[in-house]
């Protein structure tokens, strides 16, 4: 009895040793949307894969003296081992290094050929290699790449085209006639104003300056764009164009691919026109998600800014690193990771309210009732509004879901762990517990807190699935004990005389003081490690070497080196310069520990006129370089009492 098919996709990856949380951003929020389709009974092909070809990977192998594929088999199998970790629920997992793929691209560039939407010529403009995407003169300021701000490289070769430029009035009115094509409604406007409005060009779809990639198939010194390739993974993985009877015809087309944002450009505007090409259906959604970004910007291997999905699911369980990438960002908006918001979402929604909430109840109910969930007998003051918010929430997070707003979705299920932690405490079932004559309220109280805890282990499921199974195993319940989706509309369908069994808390609370340290330990980025800025230094009027001259300044030895009894700023030391050995006073005592001082040979101003600081004399100034809160003395290997010049 299924709802209909719903075919959902990530992007095909990059294959890159280190995938980080932004990566995973996409595969975990694709997955949680598979599982909840699954789980209101859609029959769901969720997509993910490897985009395997290109100049950036050709070159990347090279540097390691491997070939292509060598190289790139062994990334990819971190990849599918980080999903595994992760557990993304994918049915397909496209490689297009696949020979199905290949055959398939070529099938599908012969067609497009054929109907003269593709055709050769010589393409001469920039190249971005980072990107694989091509731009005119025009997108391109001083060199650069106007997505990723790297250089471009000019690049001149025979090439195949694909006229783009016939599709742009098609797209732009399948834009207005589809409002619900891209999402967010911003991106649609970027696309609209800033792409198709000024107008398309052809867009070059073939190479020969290298060769990994699948070969052009009427002309095979040439290999075909990258992203032309990429692209028709959606389509390939369901057998189009060789068998468009089966999942092709069953799935196609898309429910809705998921990509970041910076890749929108090359899913609403290339794609489509492929597809109007081939005369086939678009995709019925394209949604734009914003980007996770660190305090310093984006994350980027290159910056060594990563941060490691692995390392932090290891830490907290990936239960709740995906909770926490679905609940704490707005989907379609960008947000800033720090390892504090992790942690602080993490205390706060999965420690406190929903791991408190289940241990407090099956504690009750073990001392309580022994252990076992009682009937409900005498309803009383807060059910009501209990229920009335329990069975409501299903309803709130399906509108919610297919609007891919998983961050409300989330706090729709919250409200009601937070509605059932406060009815705890207005029930307080250790008062009833007292007095005999309660027993049939408190069974009441225990079964509807054990029901609400039921309703809430189901409706995670699709985002926390093994929570879901730790909390069944808790109430002592499997399949078939309320744990549908369609349980989740309706009070009452736990059953009653089942033992609890205590746990484990759900997700231990974190001391977040020592947590972010070890963090920070086990990061291995550097405070001192990021390149300073250069400031430009103030320099004082000029002046004469006369003047210069007058500074009497010698190497002096430090023999003793003391605390100021009357300021805390202050050391006083006594230096040999020569044969003289003298006092000096200095303001240096937030840097050193006076003992360190001893034995050092110093730079000193000796014949400055002699001042009592706090009731010490100081005949005279050490030397020392500041630079913002670090101090250095000015030290010098030479005999005590040599002259400074
Ligand atoms: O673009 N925050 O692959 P990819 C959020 N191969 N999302 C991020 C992110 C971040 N900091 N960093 C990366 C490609 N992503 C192409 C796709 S599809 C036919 C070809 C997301 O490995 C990014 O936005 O560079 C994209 O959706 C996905 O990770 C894969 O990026
Ligand atoms: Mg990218």
């Amino acid at each position: 009895m299924s709802k209909g098919t719903y075919y959902i996709t990530t992007p095909i990856y990059y294959p890159s040793s280190k995938l980080h949380i932004g990566h995973t951003y996409t595969t975990v929020a694709a997955d949680a949307m598979a599982r909840f389709k699954r789980a209101t009974g859609y029959d769901v092909k969720f997509l993910t894969g490897t985009d395997e070809h290109g100049q950036k990977l050709q070159r990347a192998a090279e540097e390691k003296g491997l070939q292509p594929k060598e190289y790139i088999d062994g990334i990819v199998e971190g990849i599918k081992k980080l999903w595994e970790t992760m557990e993304i629920s994918y049915d397909i997992f496209i490689r297009t290094t696949d020979d199905y793929h290949k055959r398939r691209v070529q099938e599908i560039f012969k067609k497009l050929y054929e109907k003269g939407d593709i055709y050769k010529g010589e393409y001469e403009g920039w190249y971005c290699t980072p990107c694989e995407a091509f731009w005119t003169e025009t997108q391109v300021t001083e060199g650069k790449c106007p997505d990723c701000g790297r250089p471009v490289e000019l690049t001149k070769e025979e090439s195949y085209f694909f006229r783009l430029s016939k599709y742009q009035d098609p797209l732009l009115k399948y834009f207005e006639e589809n409002p619900e094509f891209l999402e967010p409604v911003s991106r649609k406007n970027e696309m609209i104003n800033n792409f198709l409005k000024p107008g398309l060009e052809d867009l070059c779809i073939s190479r020969t300056s290298f060769n990994w990639g699948i070969p052009v198939p009427i002309d095979e010194k040439h290999v075909i764009y990258v992203w032309l390739d990429a692209l028709s993974n959606y389509i390939t993985a369901l057998g189009y164009p060789e068998d468009q009877e089966g999942d092709y015809r069953k799935y196609w087309p898309a429910d809705v691919h998921l990509v970041g944002k910076e890749i929108v450009r090359f899913h609403t505007i290339i794609w489509p026109a492929m597809l109007m090409a081939l005369e086939i259906p678009l995709p019925k959604k394209v949604f734009g998600h914003g980007w996770i970004l660190l305090e310093g910007g984006k994350m980027s291997k290159s910056k060594g800014n990563v941060v490691d999905p692995v390392v932090l699911s290891e830490r907290y369980g990936v239960d709740a690193l995906k909770y926490f990438l679905l609940r704490e960002y707005s989907f379609g908006q960008d947000g800033v990771f720090t390892n504090e918001v992790l942690l602080n979402r993490i205390n706060s929604d999965l420690a406190n309210d929903l791991g408190n909430l289940v241990s407090r109840t099956v504690a009750m109910i073990d001392k309580y009732n022994g252990g076992i969930i009682p009937e409900p007998k005498v309803d009383g003051e807060f059910d009501e509004d209990l229920k009335h918010i329990a069975v409501s929430v299903s309803t709130k997070l399906e509108e919610k879901m297919n609007k891919l707003d998983f961050s409300n979705a989330l706090e729709e299920i919250w409200k009601l762990v937070r509605r059932t932690n406060k009815y705890i405490d207005e029930t307080a079932p250790w008062v009833l517990a007292k007095d005999d004559a309660n027993k049939g309220r408190l069974d009441t109280v225990l079964y509807n807190l054990a029901d609400c805890i039921r309703m809430i282990s189901v409706l995670i499921q699709p985002f926390m699935h093994s929570t879901t199974r730790k909390i069944w195993i808790q109430l002592g319940i499997d399949h078939g004990q309320g744990t549908e989706w369609n349980d989740t509309f309706h009070f009452g369908k736990l059953p009653a005389g089942i033992k609890v069994n205590k746990q484990e808390p759900l997700f231990p609370r974190i001391d977040i003081a020592k947590e972010l340290e070890a963090l920070a330990a086990a990061s291995g980025v550097k405070e001192e490690e990021q390149p300073k800025e250069e400031k430009p230094i103030e320099i004082k009027p000029e002046i004469l070497y006369d003047d210069f001259a007058k500074l009497d300044l010698r190497v002096g030895e430090v023999l003793e080196c003391k605390k100021h009894g009357k300021a805390d700023k202050l050391l006083v030391l006594q230096v040999k310069i020569g044969s003289e050995t003298r006092q000096i006073v200095s303001g240096i005592a937030k840097h050193f520990k006076p003992e360190e001082l001893v034995g050092k040979k110093v730079i000193v101003v000796v014949n400055l006129k002699p001042v009592v600081l706090r009731g010490e004399e100081s005949r005279g100034m050490i030397l020392s370089a500041e630079s913002g809160e670090k101090l250095s003395l000015v030290t010098a290997d030479a005999e005590s009492g040599a002259e400074v010049r």
